[in-house]
């Protein structure tokens, strides 16, 4: 009797885990990027709006980045913004699996070919931000970084 206690106990414990994952995936939307804008990534450079890579000012204090990922560099380089600027990042990859992290922040995703990752982060401290491939990528993973310059 003590073992199908037991049993029970752990059959339900694994339930409970996979409806709290399902819960944080689709309700809290906490999954990997959304499926609903998939792209075809053999044609990035033709696919609004990564056919024009780049820094763009969309309001006092707001800027939108599109950025392309690609082995072993970020489309553009080195982006500057006055400091207090809230940047929305809209990125994807052009190959592989690729990470972006914005150390000294909260931003880390994952940049998959083929789908758009949206970010967002405000950045009020001025100085130089390093952005980092955090996903294994290839023999030149290790040298695929940029810079955020705020100022
Ligand atoms: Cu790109 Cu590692």
């Amino acid at each position: 009797l003590d073992e199908k206690i037991w049993l029970t106990l752990s059959f339900g414990m694994i339930m409970a885990f996979m409806v709290i994952t399902g819960y944080q995936t689709f309700a809290l939307e906490m999954g990997p990027p959304s499926n609903n804008e998939l792209i075809d990534p053999q044609k990035v450079d033709e696919t609004a709006p990564f056919n024009e890579p780049g820094i763009k000012q969309i309001g006092e204090n707001e800027y939108e980045v599109v950025m392309t990922l690609q082995v072993f560099s970020f489309n553009p380089m080195d982006i500057e913004v006055p400091a207090g600027s809230t940047v929305h990042f809209t990125l994807t990859s052009k190959d592989v699996v690729h990470g972006f992290e914005i150390a000294g922040t909260n931003v880390n995703a994952m940049v998959m070919p083929g789908h758009i990752q949206k970010i967002t982060q405000k950045f009020d401290e001025p100085g130089k931000y390093l952005v980092l491939c955090n996903e294994y990528c290839g023999a030149g993973h290790q040298v695929m970084s940029t810079t955020i310059t705020v100022k």
